[in-house]
């Protein structure tokens, strides 16, 4: 018998994009998870079920094991630890940039430069190559407010069309990354399941060509 198997997703973007690779690899949810309040999700087989977690959450189950897949932005792993888990796959879903943003025009200041962002290592990586010392504040969300209402002085945030920004009088400035969604592993899950995961990551293969 197979064993069993756990894919760790995140609902909204995450799921959507997933979806049509899971139906490619015959992995049919026997449920929305944008309609239902289940956070364990069956599907067509016996053995395989979804996961319906935050999206920073993502790595956290899969490294610890608790899912032995899953899907998560590559922002989300540039701040995660990512012992215990490998990148299979580059999904090509849910792309964006990571990007410092400011207000169109920046008031001047005396002081470090503050920057607030939920994605600090990112930040601080980005910065220490500059050679740019700054001050970071974490934020969990709504990061566009900050340079509003002088928390700080710029962001570093995603970045798709660049409507949030606009709509907020941001623009944006400098480019550190480009962001799309990963296919992970638990490392001990690869080996001991590995018929059975690289035959999802050979269907999601060909789903995304
Ligand atoms: P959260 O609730 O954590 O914000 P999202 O579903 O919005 O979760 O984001 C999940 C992932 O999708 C992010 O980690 C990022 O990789 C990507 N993402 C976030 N915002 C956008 C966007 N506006 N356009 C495209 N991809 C995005
Ligand atoms: C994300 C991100 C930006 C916005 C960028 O927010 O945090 O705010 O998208 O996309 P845009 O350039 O196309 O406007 P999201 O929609 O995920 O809302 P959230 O605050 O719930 O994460
Ligand atoms: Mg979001």
């Amino acid at each position: 018998m197979a064993d069993q198997l756990t894919i760790a997703l995140s609902k909204g973007r995450i799921y959507k994009d997933t979806l049509p690779l899971l139906e490619a690899a015959n992995i049919l949810p026997s449920e929305d998870p944008s309609k239902s309040r289940k956070l364990i999700i069956p599907t067509n087989h016996d053995n395989v079920r979804l996961l319906i977690v935050r999206a920073t959450d993502a790595p956290t189950y899969v490294a610890h094991g608790a899912a032995d897949i899953g899907v998560a932005g590559k922002d989300v792993l540039m701040e995660a630890p990512t012992d215990n888990l490998n990148e299979l796959l580059d999904l090509q879903i849910a792309k964006c940039k990571l990007m410092v943003a400011g207000p169109k025009e920046a008031k001047p200041h005396g002081h470090r430069l503050k920057i607030a962002t939920k994605y600090i290592q990112s930040a601080k990586a980005y910065y220490a190559e500059k050679g740019q010392q700054v001050d970071l504040i974490k934020l969990y969300g709504s990061m566009e407010i900050a340079p509003l209402i002088d928390l700080a002085d710029k962001i570093v945030d995603l970045v798709d069309t660049g409507n949030t920004l606009k709509a907020n009088g941001l623009v944006p400035e400098e480019h550190i990354a480009d962001i799309s969604s990963r296919l992970i592993v638990n490392e001990h899950a690869y080996k001991t399941k590995f018929n059975q995961i690289n035959d999802i990551v050979e269907k999601f293969k060909s789903a995304i060509e």
